[in-house]
């Protein structure tokens, strides 16, 4: 029920009675509560005025025409992982992004549709494009965004990751948005929290939002998704991204190959479909993309790589190995770069060849398309 409805019905009201409060017709009233219009501004102040503000812009947001019609597509009350996403979920978040651009809308918003909504940033790790492109997209979109110090916060005197997020809970935000090193953290979370739960990255497990990202920046460079040949390079043991790129690429209809020493390679990724290799020349035949990945060391025990030097000798992309992929492949990297261990660093900065600058750009489209998906569904569950 919309929450004018719902005030009406508590103040023992009629839609026509409030109607004429407004001095509108019913008709209009039924347009606005059926979301098909939004209100102008002298009729909103009468509504914010007549409700003592309980009633407001952020409860009118929902637009059905057809720019949304995308939004009917993602269900969730979350975004957790790529696991069980469907290929129109995926296509769905998507295509808001791209719509965000050609509206032009990564300027800061001057709308005031989602005035009164709350996203938190939860970062328990390290982060500079994640947790900052979190915080543009939710100001971009009037939300607004408290990011929690964690090394000034309560979790230093003892408390519990539970126990914080039920007091961030009970402050009753819209969007909390987690990064942790513990893969499950945030479905955990999302069984006990009230809001929306965006998984910034769990441990080794996923980073949704990211493979978004790169999805979306391989769609508008390629115009496609499905049939492309993707290649997968570096420590994919350690990596989240690629975990949550393979199962969303595989999902749009790519090929994924993967390329690792065995040592850096995971087991059980070709039960989804990707392609495994030891050596550069056989898994980059053919490939429209190389995405590589960073040495991530801070989730090693041991040693896995003899040294960096001779990593890059074998596992780092320099034009020579490029060359074995097709003519027109672009190089892609989630960021941070370790310049000269999986990449070499002129290649990093050639913009005919890569899209690293263009997939942090991105991020914050797909960043607003999730945010919005799900501020979206939580109205509708009300
Ligand atoms: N790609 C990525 O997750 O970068 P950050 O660690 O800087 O957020």
């Amino acid at each position: 029920m919309h929450a004018l409805d719902k005030w009406i019905k508590e103040n023992a009201l009629s839609r026509k009675i409030f109607a004429n409060k407004l001095k509108i017709s019913v008709a209009s009233l039924s347009r606005y509560l059926a979301g098909n219009r939004i209100p102008k501004q002298s009729i909103m102040e009468k509504i914010v005025f007549h409700t003592d503000g309980k009633v407001n812009p952020s409860n009118f947001y929902i637009i059905k025409n057809n720019n949304t019609v995308s939004f009917n597509k993602y269900k969730n009350d979350h975004l957790l992982g790529i696991e069980n996403l469907k290929e129109d979920e995926i296509s769905s978040l998507l295509n808001r992004a791209d719509e965000i651009i050609k509206e032009n809308r990564l300027e800061p918003s001057s709308n005031q549709k989602y005035r009164g909504k709350t996203l938190v940033n939860l970062f328990f790790e390290d982060s500079t494009r994640t947790k900052t492109s979190f915080e543009l997209a939710a100001k971009r979109l009037g939300i607004d965004v408290i990011n929690m110090q964690i090394e000034t916060s309560s979790i230093r005197k003892g408390e519990s990751l539970l126990d914080t997020a039920m007091t961030l809970n009970a402050m009753q935000p819209d969007i909390l948005v987690i990064r942790h090193s513990l893969s499950g953290t945030p479905h955990l979370l999302a069984n006990k929290v009230n809001c929306a739960v965006i998984n910034a990255g769990d441990g080794q497990h996923e980073h949704p939002t990211q493979a978004l990202l790169d999805a979306l920046a391989i769609r508008r460079r390629k115009n496609r998704l499905e049939g492309l040949k993707i290649a997968i390079c570096g420590d994919i043991a350690h990596s989240r991204v690629a975990r949550s790129n393979i199962k969303l690429l595989i999902t749009m209809g790519a090929t994924v190959n993967l390329i690792a020493p065995s040592t850096l390679m995971a087991e059980g990724l070709s039960d989804y479909g990707a392609n495994i290799y030891n050596n550069f020349k056989e898994g980059l035949s053919n490939v429209d993309i190389v995405m590589i990945l960073r040495l991530q060391r801070e989730r090693m025990q041991g040693s896995y790589i003899p040294s960096a030097k001779e990593y890059f000798k074998f596992y780092g992309l320099d034009r020579e190995k490029l060359n074995f992929a097709k003519n027109d492949a672009l190089v892609m990297h989630p960021g941070p770069i370790n310049r000269g261990v999986e990449i070499d660093s002129e290649l990093a900065d050639d913009i005919n060849r890569t899209l690293i600058l263009e997939q942090v750009e991105l991020g914050v489209a797909i960043r607003m398309s999730v945010i919005e998906h799900l501020l979206y569904n939580l109205e509708l569950k009300k």
